[in-house]
């Protein structure tokens, strides 16, 4: 399975120790943003420096923002590859989820949208010809350092019966045993903070996961 790092830090400073202890071995960054209203912390989002980093890896970007159809937009300047947007952040008609698919398109990136651990997969059925990922939460979004949530995997099954043929990518509480579960409900792809960082060599750990 590919274990993408995932990158949820509060300064620059952060950021970039984090991209350059394991960049040998990542194969894509997940940058994780919160903006302290959809989620309750506001997390290190400077588009200027994300858009001049040196990046020697591709990176996504898993938005925690509130009124995605907006606050997206100004991220699209940036050398992501894919962009993630959360499904609940905005309430009323969903017309606004296509407008966004096709503008992220529109700037040659790849879409994913996200799930909350108590949002359905149903919620998502419809899009699912027109995106790429969609990213299954498996702790409630803003922190790392939190319990994997297992009652979310039967997603990962219900969005293969529609035959979402995109990548199936599990994020929160990611370790080596939750890992496993993950891989054998049928995920494609897992983000994961602690479980690297908080090791000695997050180097070795990274790929010790990446291996499982
Ligand atoms: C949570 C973020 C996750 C988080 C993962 O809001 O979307 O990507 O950083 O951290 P761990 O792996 O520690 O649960
Ligand atoms: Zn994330």
């Amino acid at each position: 399975m590919d274990v993408f790092p995932s990158i949820l830090v509060d300064t620059f400073q952060d950021f970039e120790k984090r991209i350059r202890l394991v960049e040998k071995e990542a194969a894509l960054f997940h940058i994780d943003v919160g903006d302290g209203i959809f989620v309750p912390h506001a997390s290190f989002q400077d588009i200027e420096k994300i858009s001049c980093f040196q990046w020697e890896k591709p990176f996504e970007l898993h938005l925690m923002l509130k009124d995605p159809d907006t606050t997206v937009i100004p991220w699209l300047v940036t050398p992501a590859k894919r962009i993630i947007f959360h499904w609940e952040a905005k309430e009323g008609s969903h017309t606004w989820v296509w407008g966004l698919i096709r503008r992220i398109q529109a700037h040659g990136k790849e879409v994913g949208i996200a799930l909350n651990p108590k949002t359905s997969a149903e919620k998502i059925y419809a899009f699912l010809n027109g995106i790429d990922a969609a990213l299954i939460m498996s702790v409630e979004p803003g922190f790392s350092g939190q319990s994997f949530m297992p009652e979310v995997l039967p997603k990962i099954a219900a969005l293969r019966e529609k035959r979402f043929s995109g990548m199936i990518e599990i994020d929160g509480g990611m370790n080596e045993q939750t890992m496993k579960r993950a891989k054998d409900a049928g995920a494609d792809a897992a983000a994961a903070a602690s479980a690297i960082f908080d090791e000695s060599n997050p180097q070795e750990a990274l790929r010790n996961l990446s291996v499982l």
